[in-house]
């Protein structure tokens, strides 16, 4: 194993969406909404959900697979894969379904939870073993399926989610070339109850003086304005503590990536910083928020619009149940 201290670049992108769209005035035929509080409250207008004949695992394949082309890359040469997902289709790990699907025989993949900031932590921990020399190319996937744990009657939760997959493929390269600029990520269990998707646990006797539990999850709960207050006092901050540590200026940036959870979230955030608002990366009009989805969903379309160019300097930053947060300064690299 190599040992020399190395960077990691994002080379390639890639994403996919289920084919059913569902509009506002739709989902006001289910529950006692409307487009203009929807619109009004949040910015989505629309939000895609997996229909009969799709799963995560064909959207993440979907995404990887362009992602790969994206950086001209083999699936034989992907050494690993991090799907970064709450809502796997087996709980015991989606990851290595996607690596059968590719072809990527020779790459080792597991999925990590850590909700709407799934893939931010994801990008972070395969940028590990690519800069401790393990291995060279990495694959990060940030997928979610939220439209299956969504309560469909409970119209304060399921206005907001939607479906998606994005990938994003990461090389090893000179630490002059680092993609990662510098990140911070945070964690504050006490402070879960805000966002939950709990078990449902039943003690059920097992033999003679014993029992066993048994059971499945209830649907997501959320306390949206504990959750809003979260957001806009916690981003700013971690944001604010990455751009000093690396001497940057919020002038400096080209783009602002957050996670996709509400329109008026991004708004605050940018403000706070007095970036303009036509560099703050918004899609969630069209997919709502897809949890570890959103950050490579966004990433990708800019990237294939021509907004996002190579060397482009992206203050990202993912947040959620957990609770988890966290920031990253990323060079976008494109392929070689
Ligand atoms: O990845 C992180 C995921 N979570 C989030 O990002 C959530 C962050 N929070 C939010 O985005 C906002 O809190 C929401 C969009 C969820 C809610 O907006 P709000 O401005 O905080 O509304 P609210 O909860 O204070 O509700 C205001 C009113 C209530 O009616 P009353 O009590 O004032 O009569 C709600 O019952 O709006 C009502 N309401 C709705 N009305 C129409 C709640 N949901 C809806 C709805 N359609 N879908």
């Amino acid at each position: 194993m190599a040992k020399q201290l190395l960077g990691s670049a994002l080379v390639g992108c890639g994403s996919a969406t289920p084919k059913q769209s569902l509009t506002n005035a739709q989902l006001g035929q289910r529950v006692d909404t409307n487009d203009s509080w929807i619109r009004s409250r949040t910015g989505i207008a629309s939000r895609c959900v997996l229909g009969s004949d799709e799963s995560l695992v064909e959207l993440s394949h979907m995404a990887s697979a362009k992602a790969l082309k994206m950086a001209g890359w083999e699936p034989g040469s992907v050494d690993l894969i991090v799907m970064a997902t709450s809502t796997p289709d087996d709980l015991f790990g989606s990851a290595p379904q996607v690596q059968s699907l590719l072809g990527a025989n020779n790459a080792f993949a597991f999925d990590l939870t850590a909700a709407c900031s799934g893939f931010l932590f994801a990008l972070v921990t395969a940028t590990q073993f690519l800069k401790s020399g393990s291995i060279k190319r990495a694959l990060v996937i940030g997928a979610d399926q939220l439209s299956r744990w969504v309560d469909w009657d409970d119209r304060r939760t399921c206005v907001l989610f939607g479906d998606g997959a994005g990938a994003v493929a990461l090389e090893a390269v000179d630490q002059k070339d680092e993609g990662l600029i510098d990140f911070s990520l945070k964690s504050d269990g006490s402070r879960g109850d805000s966002l939950q998707l709990r078990q449902v646990i039943k003690h059920l006797p097992l033999v003679d003086g014993t029992t066993h539990q048994q059971g499945g999850f209830t649907s997501i709960e959320m306390n949206g304005q504990e959750v809003y207050k979260f957001a806009v006092r916690e981003v700013p901050s971690v944001l604010a503590e990455l751009l000093k540590r690396n001497n940057v200026i919020a002038e400096e940036l080209d783009w602002l990536l957050l996670h996709q959870a509400n329109q008026r979230i991004l708004d605050a955030v940018a403000d706070r910083f007095q970036v303009p608002h036509h560099k703050v990366l918004t899609n969630l009009q069209s997919y709502g928020n897809t949890s570890a989805a959103t950050i490579p969903l966004m990433l990708d379309e800019a990237v294939r619009d021509g907004r996002v160019k190579p060397g482009d300097l992206i203050a990202t930053s993912g947040f959620g149940a957990g609770l988890s947060w966290g920031a990253a300064l990323i060079n976008w690299h494109g392929p070689s």
